[in-house]
């Protein structure tokens, strides 16, 4: 449709000039509706925008025309230039607006989600097996009254060997193959050095019970059954009437939550420097229930940790007085829980983190 301008016109001989403009300024109209017609892009809009209502477009050759406009017709035609000019802006903006609920359109159209195509798979991560037992383990001790300590993992050759009653050159300290960092210094072979750093800690000498989770190191070279790094919980009870029957009591409710209600414990008697007596502790195979199976070697039970009554030098060396106290320890290594607990057959295992091990636990 050609546009009409609305211009107020006086009632009056319509003038030549005003004719001569009202003629052109609708062919500029129609012109430029016919342009916009074939806009594809905002950036062609925006072209054709500078082009009719930029600072070089025709509508600076109009006003230098209106100079020779005569008096009379001066004000029509400048205000029909102006509508003009209007009437243009106008047309392209709604040329703007209909280009772009176009554009929405076209990628409403081209973006369609098909709800049936096979989703991402989202990794999820878990848990490595070590820290759940650790969890686990954790869990049962804090139910039964202890909190958990912890200590570093590069040691003293004091608090790891000479404080647990094994000094300098005792044969015993051949049990635990040690990577020292200097004379002094070494990576713990145990979590044990932790009920020294406890007992030391404990000022005011009251009654204790800690568990100490952690990292330990050996000089060993790594195998099926081996690893120069493992996992230990270590638990200590200092009390005045600790005995060995609240170890073994100790000892048989860890085992059945760990290992299930129907296990029993046993305990063979062992030495460690730092106990006396000192135990091991079996557990009922749970597999055959105590039958005999290649699990347990055909004899029913299966050796889990070691424990004792602490040794009254380690008490002394930490300032003690062992005729006022007692209590007992114990040490199990986290990987054996769960090498039993899961039929685990190489304990690299835990280190190589091969994801299809470590998914296998995921949420136990
Ligand atoms: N520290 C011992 C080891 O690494 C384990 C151990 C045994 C810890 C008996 C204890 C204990 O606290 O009473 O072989």
């Amino acid at each position: 449709m050609v546009p009409r301008l609305s211009i107020n016109r006086p009632l009056r001989a319509v003038f030549f000039e005003e004719e001569k403009m009202e003629q052109k300024l609708i062919s500029l109209i129609k012109q430029l509706e016919t342009k916009l017609k074939e806009i594809e892009t905002i950036n062609d809009l925006n072209l054709l925008k500078s082009e009719y209502l930029g600072k070089k477009s025709v509508f600076n050759d109009l006003m230098k025309e209106l100079k020779n406009v005569s008096k009379e017709e001066k004000p029509t035609v400048g205000k029909m230039i102006n509508e003009a000019k209007q009437t243009i802006a106008k047309r392209i903006e709604e040329a703007k607006l209909s280009l772009e609920q176009k554009m929405v359109e076209h990628k409403i159209k081209t973006e369609t989600i098909d709800v049936t195509l096979p989703g991402k798979n989202m990794n999820i991560g878990s848990k490595h097996l070590i820290s759940q037992i650790i969890e686990e383990v954790e869990d049962i001790f804090i139910g039964l009254g202890y909190t958990v300590k912890e200590g570093p993992e590069i040691e003293t050759d004091l608090y790891n060997f000479e404080m647990l009653n094994l000094p300098k050159n005792h044969p015993a300290r051949d049990m635990q193959d040690s990577l020292y960092i200097s004379e002094e210094k070494l990576l713990r072979t145990h979590t044990s050095p932790v009920q020294v750093r406890s007992l030391l800690e404990n000022k005011n000498q009251e009654p204790m019970k800690i568990i100490c989770p952690g990292k330990v190191y050996r000089k060993d070279d790594d195998d099926q059954t081996h690893s120069h790094q493992f996992t230990q919980i270590e638990a200590l009870v200092i009390d005045h009437d600790a005995t060995l029957a609240d170890l073994k009591g100790t000892l048989l409710f860890v085992a059945k939550k760990l290992f299930g209600e129907d296990r029993e414990i046993r305990l063979r008697p062992s030495f460690f420097p730092f106990t006396e007596p000192s135990v091991e502790v079996d557990v009922t195979c749970y597999k055959c229930g105590g039958k005999g199976c290649s699990m347990c070697g055909y004899t029913g039970w299966i050796e889990i940790l070691g424990a004792g009554m602490v040794n009254n030098n380690v008490l002394k060396n930490a300032g003690y007085d062992p005729n006022k106290f007692q209590g007992f320890a114990l040490g199990m290594g986290v990987e054996r829980i769960a090498i039993l607990k899961y039929g685990i057959d190489d304990i690299r295992a835990f280190y190589t983190n091969d994801l299809r091990f470590n998914q296998q636990f995921r949420g136990k």
